[in-house]
């Protein structure tokens, strides 16, 4: 076992594995984030209810994990594939057959989605966790919603900084999905073209919402 999670394909398991779970985790996100439009009501709801729900505070840690596991196994096989001329022809192939701009840039549009994640958590996270955010009167629960919102109206470059995190993610997301079932080994030729189609959905919905949402309080509530 440790000999398969040392070798290559190893290593790309279980980056497929994290990165599953991390769509799985983004796409509750984004539901969660939907609330926003909907009003300060529902959404302050839905994040206390996060916060405080037993099985959500069990997976807090797992999802840190299932994130730390993702990027670190990223950089070690970035850093291994560096040296690594390849057979002759391999990457001409790879260019032209299956390789796309999102596939040849997963690195770097990672990279950039840990910058903006940092930030991300320092906005809202650490001031949920650690003190800083608003609550709501009368009650000890957080007005996450006041948070969210104060900030998305108050300045356009963190409007735009969730934007560039937005489009990375989405392109991240473009070659994610396919890319990982492949790697499990659930995929053949056709239902690569399905996992693809259904990707790509998936990564303009959640684009389209992580990065609209602060550009709609900015300019129109
Ligand atoms: C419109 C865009 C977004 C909004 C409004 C938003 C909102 C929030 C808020 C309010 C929290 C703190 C929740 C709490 O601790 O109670 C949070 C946490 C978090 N966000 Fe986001 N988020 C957005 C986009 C993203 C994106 C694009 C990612 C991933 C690339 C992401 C990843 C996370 C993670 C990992 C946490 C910590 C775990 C958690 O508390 O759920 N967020 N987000």
């Amino acid at each position: 076992m440790a000999g398969f999670l040392s070798s290559s394909i190893g290593k790309k398991f279980l980056m497929s594995l994290s990165g599953l779970f991390l769509i799985l985790f983004l796409a509750v996100h984004a539901t969660l984030n939907s609330l926003l439009l909907v009003g300060p009501e529902a959404y302050n709801e839905a994040a206390n209810f996060m916060a405080t729900n037993p099985f959500i505070k069990v997976m807090e840690p797992i999802l840190a994990l299932g994130f730390i596991i993702h990027i670190v196994y990223a950089l070690i096989l970035e850093v291994s594939n560096m040296g690594k001329v390849g057979p002759v022809g391999y990457k001409m192939a790879k260019r032209s057959h299956q390789s796309t701009w999102s596939s040849r840039n997963m690195i770097y549009l990672g990279l950039i989605i840990l910058t903006f994640l940092v930030i991300h958590l320092a906005n809202f996270f650490w001031k949920v966790k650690f003190g800083g955010a608003p609550e709501i009167e009368g009650t000890n629960m957080h007005d996450t919603y006041k948070l969210v919102t104060d900030l998305f109206k108050s300045s356009l470059i963190i409007d735009i900084i969730y934007l560039i995190g937005a489009i990375a993610l989405g392109l991240h997301l473009h070659h994610a999905l396919w890319s990982a079932f492949q790697t499990l080994g659930w995929s053949n030729d056709r239902w690569r073209k399905i996992w693809s189609v259904i990707g790509d959905i998936y990564a303009i919905v959640i684009a389209m919402i992580f990065g609209l949402i602060p550009l709609y309080f900015y300019f129109i509530n």
